[in-house]
């Protein structure tokens, strides 16, 4: 069966960068991209290709190639599911806040109610695809909602049939781009051939074949968790030995290089920093530590359990030592925070590190005087709800626990105490440290939790400097 049209609900992170690179990769196939969120469809439509509502490198020209041609972002969903030989589900799948499992099961409304949907718009034969990440057997739910309307005739139409496959996403936000053109591997898992080789074509016309892996539905479901839970295992891993080399005089850097280039541990992803964010590394391994208690699995589920442990303690650990640098109260300080997405190159800052670290700071009355580059000032308001923002920096004497959004590093380091380096952004690697103390109160720490600056010259230009993985680099000036 050869595809012709694709519908996608969910206009999200992975839904509309993966559904632009189909398009752009196959002429030949009609996308439409739908969502129930008004707001971001037209943010995916807006002439201006600056303000789609995802910031990837590189989207915005797969999108201005595209947009109009094969691909299309609509709110009208059950028409494009209609229209649709495959039909993608890439709605959200977040950790439930209520009921069974809450703190740790996924949410799955989202993916009934779109799998509903599925079943009451689809016309003849219809694939249906799990692009979002979901606990392991979820297309047993997705089947038996389909079975249900399977075999109704549409007024005249042919019957309804349906094959469901898994297809997880691997993409990483910011390279989202290059990591779709260029996939380590692609995933299919199902137990109908005809249709695994469906999907497999639509990859076929950009990915070689030998890149494209077919395994059975559950193997793919939890694939995808179990990838997640590994990468998220190493940064802890890594953020462990970063505590332990502070403390001991060894460099995480040095002992990241030194281990990595055994082939068998790799190279990448060995960062130290503030512990991962984003919004899937802790999802999915809350996810997996449930579906491993559901199983009886109680020490895999607690084994699973410390990595997410790790990562809260080490964002923590961040915010204490810096009170502590600041004389044990940071009260009334200014603190510069630079950085606040969860990485570099992405606007989004979910389950980011800097939340809980300001979180923590704010607490402690400190006034943050927060710069990002992508990230805007209703984000970090909804991301810190029970604080408030500076709205005048100027004229701001009741600055106790309150934030706000600078303009510029410039801007955030004005008569700060100390400057946190949160996100790796790279205009962050040459910034000039001479300048910035110019304009900070004395003494002034640099706190950086990427390793991610320029900071043997803030050293230099008189800086305390505390670097992650290697704690502090110079001692105090008395001046
Ligand atoms: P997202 O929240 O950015 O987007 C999901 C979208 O689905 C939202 O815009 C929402 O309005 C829409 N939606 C929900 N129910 C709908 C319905 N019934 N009809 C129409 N639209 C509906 O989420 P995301 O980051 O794109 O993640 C989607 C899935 O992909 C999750 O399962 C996630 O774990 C997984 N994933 C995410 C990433 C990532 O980098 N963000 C990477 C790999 C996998
Ligand atoms: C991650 C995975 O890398 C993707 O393969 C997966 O598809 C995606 O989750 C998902 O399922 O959502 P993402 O969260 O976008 O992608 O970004 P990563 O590059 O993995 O970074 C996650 C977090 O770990 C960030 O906060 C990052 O700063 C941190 N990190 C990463 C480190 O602290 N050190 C490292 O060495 C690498």
């Amino acid at each position: 069966m050869s595809i012709r049209t694709i519908c996608c609900i969910g206009a999200g992170y992975v839904g509309g960068p993966t559904m632009a690179v189909i398009a752009d990769r196959c002429p030949g196939i009609q996308v439409t991209v739908v969502d129930l969120n008004q707001a971001r469809i037209d943010a995916w439509n807006d002439p201006d290709l600056s303000k789609l509502p995802v910031y990837e490198p590189g989207l915005d020209a797969v999108v201005g190639r595209c947009r109009g041609r094969n691909l299309h972002f609509s709110t009208a969903v059950e028409p494009a599911i209609a229209a649709a030989d495959m039909v993608f589900l890439s709605v959200n799948t977040p950790t439930k806040t209520k009921g069974v499992g809450a703190g740790q099961a996924s949410d799955l409304r989202w993916i009934e109610a779109s799998a509903r949907q599925v079943a009451a718009c689809a016309q003849g034969h219809t694939i249906v695809v799990e692009k979002s990440t979901l606990p392991v057997r979820t297309a047993e739910t997705v089947q038996a909602i389909l079975s249900a309307a399977q075999g109704d005739g549409a007024s005249g139409g042919s019957p309804k049939t349906f094959a469901v496959l898994s297809n997880p996403e691997f993409l990483a936000e910011g390279t989202a781009i290059p990591d779709l053109e260029q996939p380590d591997r692609v995933l299919i898992g199902g137990d109908d051939p005809a249709a695994i080789e469906a999907l497999a074509g639509v990859y076929g016309q950009w990915v070689p074949n030998d890149r494209i892996l077919r395994t059975n539905l559950w193997s793919s479901e939890l694939s995808k968790l179990t990838a997640n839970a590994f990468l998220a295992q190493r940064i802890s891993s890594i953020n462990a030995i970063a505590a332990l080399c502070e403390a001991t005089g060894a460099d995480v850097q040095e002992v990241a290089h030194a281990i990595g280039a055994d082939s068998r541990i790799g190279r990448k992803f060995l960062k130290a920093g503030p512990g991962f964010g984003g919004s899937c590394f802790q999802k999915d391994i809350l996810n997996l530590v449930y579906l491993c208690g559901h199983y009886g699995l109680h020490e895999v589920a607690a084994y699973w359990q410390s990595v997410v442990d790790l990562n809260s303690w080490q964002q923590h650990r961040i915010a204490r030592l810096v009170v502590q640098r600041l004389f044990g109260t940071v009260t009334g300080k200014r603190i510069a925070v630079l950085g606040f997405a969860f990485k570099a190159n992405t606007n989004d800052t979910r389950e980011s590190p800097a939340i809980r670290i300001c979180r923590d700071l704010l607490e402690e009355g400190a006034s943050l005087f927060i710069y990002d580059p992508k990230v805007k000032s209703e984000q970090i308001s909804s991301d810190l709800p029970e604080t408030s923002q500076i709205v005048d920096s100027l004229n701001c004497p009741e600055a106790v626990g309150k934030w706000y959004l600078a303009k510029s590093v410039n801007d955030a380091v004005y008569q700060a105490d100390a400057v946190i380096i949160l996100t790796e952004w790279p205009e962050f690697a040459d910034l000039d440290w001479s300048t910035i103390y110019t304009y900070m109160r004395h003494p002034s720490w640099l706190f950086d939790t990427r390793c991610a600056t320029n900071w043997p010259q803030a050293v230099e230009v008189g800086f305390s400097v505390w670097v992650i993985g290697k704690g502090i680099v110079s001692n105090l000036r008395m001046r």
